[in-house]
């Protein structure tokens, strides 16, 4: 592993990059890998590097990787209903550029540990069809021994940039309510990048994460 400066992001013009991208910025030299470069908003065009690409694109990953100390994946389908493997099919072609460059660290955005298992019993979690291919995401994840990646078991997100300072992280498990903001998220993901031995704990784990302790499904 080693320290981490340049961190390239994925998906950063979707709901939960867009968070991700504004906090990234101020503490790393962040590179985008954007289908559309006019997506990328005005405010953030002159603090990233702009790397247009599509993630199926398997030449372009590669190149776009060049140089970076880590990769942080917010890549997915728009509609949550929607079925696919885009989670799943993107992860294994950026899994195969990271060890082509060299690039050591992954965090991914997946969900929580309770729709993995399908111990939910709610007829709306059932219809989410992305909880399949985030289950084929974390397989791919688990296979893979080279790469440090940290995946994080993303409830419902309020895309807010809002830190709740007492927001609760734990290895293995869904921490408590079924809520975390984009601030949150981009929040640890800092903390783990930033910090060898924080990153060391949660490597090649699924990290639950929530905003506040939980005190029923929906609450
Ligand atoms: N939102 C939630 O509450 C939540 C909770 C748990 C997990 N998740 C997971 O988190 C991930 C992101 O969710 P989201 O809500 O932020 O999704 P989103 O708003 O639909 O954003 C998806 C992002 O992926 C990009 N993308 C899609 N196909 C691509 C391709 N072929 N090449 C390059 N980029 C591509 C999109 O770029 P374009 O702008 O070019 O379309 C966009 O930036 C998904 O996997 C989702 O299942 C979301």
């Amino acid at each position: 592993m080693g320290s981490v400066e340049k961190v390239l992001l994925f998906g950063s013009t979707g709901r939960i990059g867009a968070g991700l991208l504004r906090r990234l910025v101020k503490e790393f030299q962040v590179s985008v890998f954007v289908r559309t470069p006019s997506k990328v908003p005005e405010s953030m065009k002159d603090k990233v590097k702009i790397i247009q690409g599509d993630v199926f694109n398997e030449e372009q990953v590669e190149q776009a990787m060049e140089g970076h100390d880590a990769a942080v994946f917010a890549i997915g389908q728009h509609r949550v209903l929607g079925g696919g493997s885009i989670a799943t099919d993107a992860t294994k072609l950026v899994l195969a550029a990271m060890k082509k460059q060299n690039v050591s660290k992954l965090i991914v955005i997946n969900i929580p540990h309770a729709y993995q298992r399908g111990t939910f019993n709610h007829t709306m979690l059932k219809s989410i069809t992305s909880i399949g291919d985030h289950g084929r995401q974390m397989e791919v994840l688990k296979a893979e021994k080279d790469i440090a990646w940290v995946a994080l078991a993303t409830p419902w997100v309020k895309y807010v940039d809002t830190v709740n300072p007492t927001y609760m992280v734990e290895l293995g498990k869904d921490p408590g309510v079924n809520a975390v903001t984009s601030g949150e998220l981009a929040d640890f993901m800092v903390k783990i990048l930033k910090n060898e031995d924080e990153y060391k704990k949660y490597n090649q784990g699924l990290v639950g994460i929530s905003s506040k302790p939980k005190t029923g499904w929906f609450s």
